[in-house]
């Protein structure tokens, strides 16, 4: 479940893994924000990327799986704003900006495993444009998880793990688990999203 291939081989059949809904913090998040650049990494099927095309960002979604790219490709096609998005396949472990910044940078429930979250939260924060806000949410740990194996659950972070990667420039507003609801085998279960926002300041 962490490299390139088991990820291409989810996307390679008909379903449609996630809801194609945009995730709660996002909007919460970017709903008080001016449309500008937004860069969202582990965009799987594309779900927040066609949410943030649709209240006029232009957006680059970035994964690392070509299946789950082409899919999002297909969506944000049928959505109606393949011209506001591009796509970008690259490993969030090793990527660098490369001179590319943007004025939103988003990440949701990329798990890297061994605690990789930290350096790929400092990579996210090189993207960020001055004025800009970064923002990473992942699952906190849980015994909702419980069924998951030790490499997976020890993925899982709290957002204040991730203060360290914040580059001096950056001031933090926000480093908290926030309950978010989801219906597993029709059953309702609250879990916390570890949710880091923080914003650019030069
Ligand atoms: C759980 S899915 C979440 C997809 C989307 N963000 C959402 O919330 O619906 C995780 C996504 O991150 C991608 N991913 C996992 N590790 C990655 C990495 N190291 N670099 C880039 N993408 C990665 C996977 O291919 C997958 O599409």
């Amino acid at each position: 479940m962490f490299e390139p291939p088991s990820w291409d081989e989810r996307y390679s059949g008909q379903e449609k893994l996630w809801s194609g809904n945009p995730n709660p913090q996002l909007v919460a998040v970017a709903a008080g924000l001016t449309p500008g650049t937004a860069l969202d990494v582990g965009c799987g099927e594309g779900g927040d990327v066609i949410w943030l095309a649709r209240q006029g960002w232009t957006v680059t979604g970035a994964d690392f799986s070509a299946n789950g790219l082409a899919r999002a490709a297909r969506h944000a096609e049928q959505a109606g704003v393949a011209d506001r998005v591009d796509w970008w396949q690259v490993d969030a472990r090793t990527f660098v900006a490369g001179g590319r910044s943007f004025d939103l940078v988003t990440s949701h429930y990329l798990h890297p495993p061994d605690g990789g979250i930290v350096e790929v939260t400092r990579r996210l924060a090189e993207a960020v444009a001055p004025g800009g806000h970064l923002i990473v949410v992942g699952h906190a740990p849980s015994e909702v998880f419980a069924q998951l194996g030790p490499t997976h659950r020890r993925a899982m972070f709290v957002a204040e793990e991730l203060l360290p990667a914040l580059p001096d420039d950056f001031e933090a507003l926000a480093a908290e688990q926030r309950p978010r609801t989801l219906i597993r085998d029709g059953v309702t279960v609250e879990v916390h999203d570890s949710t880091l926002l923080a914003r650019r300041t030069s």
